[in-house]
């Protein structure tokens, strides 16, 4: 039988071995492979040419373009909104945000009741809102929905994010981005008026809690959002991503605790948190 021509014949073999208990092949003689890995290191004697590096730019808050001007037309914008509709408009029609010429479909606003207790604050929308006009709509939003369900707080919930459209290749919206579209969810939380505010992912909550602080050190504890005009304070409770969860499902105990923590306080607000 000729082996290498007919790998079928190879197969059966193989089959035929493996059924037969053997796992492992060996030479008939044995090899030194300290050796050859010696011989190897005297061939290379030179050292390798250095490789040239490309000096990259450390993006830094701050820096990137200047939106002081978008801002300002932001807040006038979100403002002049009466409900939540016309902001949803004011949205879809603003210019002033980069992230909308940088690939995004359509802006994504938001879902859930105009009247909820809760409001919920992701980071960005990602492929599948941008294709679906609405937040938290595809894997990562399934997970989010059945963890909210389970600590019974889903039909309670508003959910929307820190920017409105797409960041391309999914990438954390930069603090500009976030800092022009953040009257428009400054005005949000004004006309829906929730008792508490879960923020979801690092990029949610150092943006609405101005903290450095990684994500895993923030959350799972309470701390208190005030607007932009001093005159609004709610509590704040950061969470996990749950795109983190579905990388990291070990994680999922932990964002379960902030669940019960958010559905504590929501059911029970008379008591001390
Ligand atoms: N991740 C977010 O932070 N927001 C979404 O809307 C979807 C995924």
């Amino acid at each position: 039988m000729n082996l290498a021509a007919d790998p079928r014949a190879v197969e059966s073999l193989l089959a035929f071995w493996a059924d037969a208990g053997v796992e492992a092949s060996y030479a008939d003689d044995p090899i030194d492979r300290l050796a050859e890995g010696a011989a190897m290191l005297r061939v290379r004697k030179e050292p390798p040419a250095p490789v040239a590096v490309a000096a990259v730019a450390t993006p830094a808050f701050g820096r990137g373009p200047d939106l002081g001007a978008a801002v300002v037309e932001a807040q006038a914008l979100a403002a002049a909104c009466a409900d939540l509709p016309a902001l949803a408009a004011a949205i879809a029609a603003f210019d002033g945000c980069p992230l909308k010429t940088q690939g995004a479909r359509q802006a994504v606003v938001s879902r859930g009741p105009a009247d909820a207790p809760l409001m919920i604050i992701g980071e960005a929308p990602g492929a599948d809102e941008d294709l679906q006009g609405a937040p938290f709509v595809g894997r990562a939003g399934q997970l989010l929905d059945r963890m909210l369900k389970a600590a019974g707080v889903l039909d309670r919930a508003f959910v929307t994010n820190t920017v409105f459209w797409r960041p391309p290749g999914n990438r954390t919206p930069t603090p500009q981005e976030q800092a022009v579209c953040a009257p428009f969810l400054e005005r949000a939380i004004q006309l829906v008026q929730p008792k508490m505010l879960l923020l979801i992912g690092g990029a949610s909550a150092k943006s609405m809690l101005k903290r450095d602080e990684g994500i895993l050190s923030l959350r799972g504890r309470w701390f208190e959002w005030t607007s932009s005009d001093g005159q609004t304070e709610l509590p704040a409770l950061p969470t996990l991503h749950p795109a983190f969860l579905l990388r990291q499902p070990a994680a999922k105990k932990k964002a379960w605790a902030d669940m019960l923590m958010l559905s504590e306080r929501l059911d029970r607000p008379d008591r001390p948190h």
